[in-house]
């Protein structure tokens, strides 16, 4: 899976199916960074929401993975010349080794796991699980098609079917329809910390928090 084709008109592409609502979705957490000393940015993508982190501003320690050379490369020019204290690693995340010093407390994983079968999503979940700790926040943004029926609920079904087909086509993602984040997290010992979407919950961003652990809202 690739996404260095796409990389450069990511942006734009996104702006023309939904205007400012993904940028919206991916900042309504943002401000979890102002206690986080250790943030993992998972498919972080362009930089952009690295750009966002730089605005708040935070002396924490930012490892962002992405398997795009391309990506990374966007992001670290839009990372050049801000204050953060980013490592870009260009590699698949299934293969990223977490470091003995790096156990993140907050996670970003914003459009990430909607590139996954559910099994692949489980596979890494469990990877989180196992370096996180105790206090870590994982914030999950992702897509959702909660009701069935309304004329609405068509139109993002049959919008979701094709973001998932041309990405197919063209990063050769291996999702082939929309992995149920929510059920995943819940059965992988997750509890949902706080929640916000848009557009009738099909765009979400979820906090989540190791069961047992989290303060409830
Ligand atoms: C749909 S894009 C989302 C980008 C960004 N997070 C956003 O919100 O716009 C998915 C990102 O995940 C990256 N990616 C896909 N598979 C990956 C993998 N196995 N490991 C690391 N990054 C991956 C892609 O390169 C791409 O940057």
């Amino acid at each position: 899976m690739s996404f260095d084709r796409v990389a450069n008109c990511y942006h734009w592409m996104e702006k023309i199916v939904f205007r400012t609502d993904l940028e919206k979705v991916r900042n309504f957490h943002l401000s979890l960074v102002r206690d986080a000393e250790s943030i993992l940015l998972l498919g972080d993508g362009d930089g952009r929401f690295l750009k966002k982190i730089s605005e708040i501003g935070t002396d924490a320690q930012i490892v962002s993975v992405d398997s795009s050379s391309e990506m990374i490369r966007l992001s670290q020019s839009r990372a050049h010349n801000t204050e953060l204290h980013v490592i870009h690693v260009c590699q698949n995340f299934q293969d990223f080794e977490f470091s003995e010093n790096f156990r993140p407390d907050l996670i970003f994983a914003h459009f990430f796991l909607d590139c996954f079968t559910e099994n692949e999503v489980i596979f890494i979940v469990n990877r989180l699980s196992k370096s996180s700790l105790k206090s870590t926040k994982l914030v999950i943004s992702d897509f959702f098609l909660p009701e069935k029926g309304s004329v609405s609920g068509i139109y993002r079904r049959i919008l979701t079917y094709v973001m998932i087909r041309f990405f197919r086509l063209f990063c050769r993602i291996s999702a082939k329809k929309l992995p149920n984040i929510p059920k995943i997290m819940r059965s992988t010992g997750w509890t949902c910390t706080a929640h916000k979407n848009l557009r009738d919950g099909f765009i979400n961003s979820w906090v989540w928090e190791l069961e047992g652990y989290s303060k409830r809202p």
